[in-house]
């Protein structure tokens, strides 16, 4: 069993990333903004309460699985230069199974509308607290021999207009999972591309877009997941590197 660290826990892939690793019995670290939120994150994964909400899964665990350790480490991504501190204060694991980056945000706006602090805020948030954040847990990430995934998005593959901010931020997430894979012949990094996926980020990018906003017509949470776990659990002998996730 590991230890796997999520940012963005408290959202719709990110919870359903938890989801499946408890369900696999591995200790987690779950960060996210709301201290609140994330505990009761926390505690609907202790009691197994959000195995009501897996469905993917179900059936598939037949045993109840070993007590797994969830911490949680209240995170705010706009400002990448505390991030030391508060890893320092919640005390950063020796080692590291898996780094998860899954915090992300968007706000929609025409190149034309675009301020320096909306450009600002997407590319700390996307794009320099992942590089700083994995900056720091590198020594434990290195002793576990172990994985990040990072969750761009199909944007960060084609920038189409009123995108540009969170575009560029997800352009800069693959080049810094790049980079990151052939400076660290250790550890194993895959990039996850997901499309439209069914979960609160969607919900309002759908409402910037003034369009109606119906789960059924994006992919699940749990299914990009699920391809995100899969990646992890891949044998050691290879790497996924890459995988798009597009609703269907
Ligand atoms: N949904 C899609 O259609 C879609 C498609 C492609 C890629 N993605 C990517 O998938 C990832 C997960 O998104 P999601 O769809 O699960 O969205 P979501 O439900 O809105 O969750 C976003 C997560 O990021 C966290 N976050 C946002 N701003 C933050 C900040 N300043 N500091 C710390 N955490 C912050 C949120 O925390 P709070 O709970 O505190 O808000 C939440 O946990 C993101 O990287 C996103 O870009 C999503």
């Amino acid at each position: 069993m590991g230890t796997y660290l999520i940012t963005g826990a408290t959202g719709g892939i990110g919870t359903a990333v938890a989801e499946l690793l408890r369900e696999r019995g591995h200790d987690l670290i779950l960060t996210g903004r709301s201290p609140e939120r994330l505990d009761a994150l926390a505690g609907a994964l202790r009691t197994g309460a959000h195995a009501a909400t897996q469905v993917i899964n179900r059936g598939a665990v037949t045993s109840p699985p070993r007590t797994t350790s969830i911490t949680t480490i209240p995170l705010d991504l706009t400002e990448p230069r505390r991030i030391e501190a508060a890893l320092a204060m919640s005390g950063i694991p020796a080692r590291l199974d898996g780094l998860v980056h899954a915090a992300g945000m968007v706000r929609l706006s025409p190149v034309a509308h675009l301020e320096a602090d909306e450009w600002m805020e997407h590319l700390s948030v996307n794009l320099v607290s992942a590089a700083e954040l994995t900056r720091l847990l590198l020594p434990a990430l290195r002793a576990a021999e172990g994985q990040v995934v990072f969750v761009n998005s199909t944007a960060g593959l084609r920038a189409n207009p009123g995108w540009a901010a969170y575009a560029a931020s997800k352009f800069g997430l693959r080049a810094l999972a790049d980079s990151l894979r052939a400076e660290e012949p250790s550890l194993r990094v895959t990039t996850v591309y997901p499309g439209r996926t069914a979960t609160e980020m969607q919900r309002r990018v759908r409402a910037q877009e003034g369009r109606p906003y119906a789960e059924g017509d994006f992919a699940a949470p749990a299914t990009v997941a699920r391809v995100l776990v899969s990646a992890l659990e891949t044998p050691r002998d290879a790497v996924v590197a890459e995988v798009t996730v597009r609703p269907h």
